[in-house]
């Protein structure tokens, strides 16, 4: 199965993706933690995109489309896979589309995370991950069950993402409707489009797209 979770930031897109990941057998293929991985790593795709990050920008297409080619080429053979992320200009769903047909595949289901602006403000800036293991709470909506201890793995550091600042996501949300939303219609037309309940709680979201994935 080949899906894309598709959404505003904060619309839950990585939390509904591990879930997937874990209960449908699907690699998760998120653009955001590759490129959080390049910028750690300093190498020469992530010093040109940090900057345009921490700006709440979007990385210059090409570099996305070479970077998640090779992903996506290594996702072969498995059960199949989730964008998360990816795409997000209309350039990079053409570049998408060209990529599946080379491999003779096509895209199931966009899944799109429908919420309200104002409420990704407070998701966003509520969110905090695991330094050890990486897994993402919320301070309100998805805290640890013990108090600074995480759930997964027991680590007792956590990390908030650099672009996780108030003015940072009124920019990356700016970056949504500008270039992002336009490709609604896009998947409209081309029939795959469902559309779910993203302000609903967690769990309730997770059923809403494993019905419909049913
Ligand atoms: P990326 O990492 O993709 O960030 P994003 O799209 O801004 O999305 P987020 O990761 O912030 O949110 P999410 O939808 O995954 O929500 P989450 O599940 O964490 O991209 C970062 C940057 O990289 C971009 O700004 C851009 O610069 C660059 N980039 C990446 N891809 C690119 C591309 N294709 N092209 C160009 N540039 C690209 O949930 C958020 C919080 O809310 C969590 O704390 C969670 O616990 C909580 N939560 C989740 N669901 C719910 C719910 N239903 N109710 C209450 N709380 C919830």
């Amino acid at each position: 199965m080949y899906l894309v979770l598709f959404g505003p930031p904060g619309a839950g897109k990585g939390t509904q993706a591990k879930r997937l990941e874990a209960a449908c057998h699907l690699v998760q293929l998120s653009t955001g933690d590759m490129l959080r991985a390049e910028v750690a790593s300093g190498s020469a795709l992530g010093i040109k995109a940090k900057d345009i990050m921490e700006a709440g920008k979007l990385v210059p297409d090409e570099l996305i489309v070479d970077m998640i080619s090779s992903r996506i080429d290594d996702a072969e053979g498995e059960a199949g896979f989730i964008l998360d992320g990816f795409p997000r200009t209309i350039p990079q769903a053409r570049a998408l589309d060209a990529m599946l047909d080379g491999k003779g595949l096509k895209l199931d289901r966009v899944i799109e995370l429908r919420v309200d602006d104002e409420a990704m403000v407070e998701r966003i800036t509520g969110r905090f991950s695991c330094a050890s293991c990486g897994a993402n709470y919320h301070q309100k909506f998805n805290p640890t069950k013990v108090a600074g201890l995480c759930d997964a793995c027991g680590g007792d550091r956590f990390d908030r993402r650099a672009d996780d600042t108030m003015e940072t996501v009124r920019a990356r949300l700016k970056a949504y409707h500008d270039q992002t939303a336009p490709l609604i219609s896009y998947f409209e037309k081309k029939g795959n489009l469902l559309s779910v309940d993203g302000m609903a709680a967690i769990d309730d979201v997770t059923r809403q797209i494993r019905e419909a994935l049913d």
